[in-house]
């Protein structure tokens, strides 16, 4: 972790981000709003991930974002790709290490909800690992042990809230439900997730709630709508469809998320 931490401190040149993005699909947006922007590929990394998936490696880019400096991560590993739930352990401990402390996480998801349509942004108030995964198996120390309770942060939460009345977007609030994928959940799967309390379905995020609380991040996270879950439309889901509905709701975070930084 050190030289990848050393690397990092070095190509940031100075700026010293105390929150990081995690970006998910459609929030490609927010890397092209950053001014005097650094990219930090994975692969000049020692120790971070590299995605097998369609040639998307992963990258850190750091830069300002309504002045105030931030660091994105671009391409995070899903557990689905490798089955190795705690992929994203090290770039968690790396943006502790520099000085981050806020991690604020964002996904595509599918809407378990009827009133939330693709396209609406949720903000994640408690989550269901469905996956059964634990990124911490294996730690060994005691520090493995960490209370969920308040995972997700009630001073941050209250802030994105503020900023999305501000920037006047329409912000749901719900339960996420982790599901390993990569194939998509069926419809008695769904009708669960509905039983179970979950508002919105997906595939990530989770992992690296349970790893930021671990290194002492403040979390607050998002799914972006792309779709309403198997069975409720009787339309087959696809990844297509995901990527094509993404940006909607994305450019509705990125209209949060600003917000929130200009109001720092
Ligand atoms: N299920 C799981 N993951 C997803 C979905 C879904 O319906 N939509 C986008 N990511």
């Amino acid at each position: 972790m050190k030289a990848a931490t050393a690397e990092i401190i070095r190509a940031l040149d100075g700026l010293m981000p105390r929150t990081a993005i995690i970006l998910g699909s459609g929030l490609g947006g927010l890397v092209e709003n950053l001014t005097d922007a650094v990219t930090i590929a994975f692969a000049d990394l020692e120790g971070f991930p590299q995605s097998g998936v369609s040639g998307h490696s992963g990258m850190l880019v750091a830069g300002k974002l309504a002045e105030v400096p931030v660091i994105l991560v671009s391409g995070r590993i899903h557990y689905y790709e490798s089955g190795d739930a705690s992929a994203m352990r090290l770039p968690i401990e790396c943006l502790k290490a520099i000085g981050v402390r806020n991690l604020i996480l964002t996904n595509s998801a599918g809407s378990v909800d009827e009133k939330m349509a693709p396209g609406s942004v949720m903000q994640i108030s408690d989550h269901i690992d469905f996956s059964g995964r634990n990124p911490l198996i294996g730690e060994p120390t005691d520090k493995r042990f960490v209370g969920m309770t308040n995972a997700y942060d009630e001073e941050l939460a209250a802030q994105m809230r503020a900023a999305a009345k501000k920037s006047k977007v329409e912000l749901f609030k719900g339960v996420y439900m982790w599901f390993s994928g990569p194939s998509f959940e069926t419809p008695a799967e769904i009708k669960m997730a509905r039983i179970l309390g979950a508002n919105a379905v997906g595939m990530s995020t989770v992992p690296e709630v349970i790893l930021g609380r671990f290194v002492g991040l403040n979390i607050a996270a998002f799914s972006v709508i792309t779709n309403f879950a198997a069975g409720m439309t009787g339309d087959e889901l696809s990844h297509d469809e995901t990527k094509e509905m993404a940006p909607k709701g994305g450019e509705n975070l990125t209209k949060i998320l600003t917000a929130w930084l200009e109001a720092k």
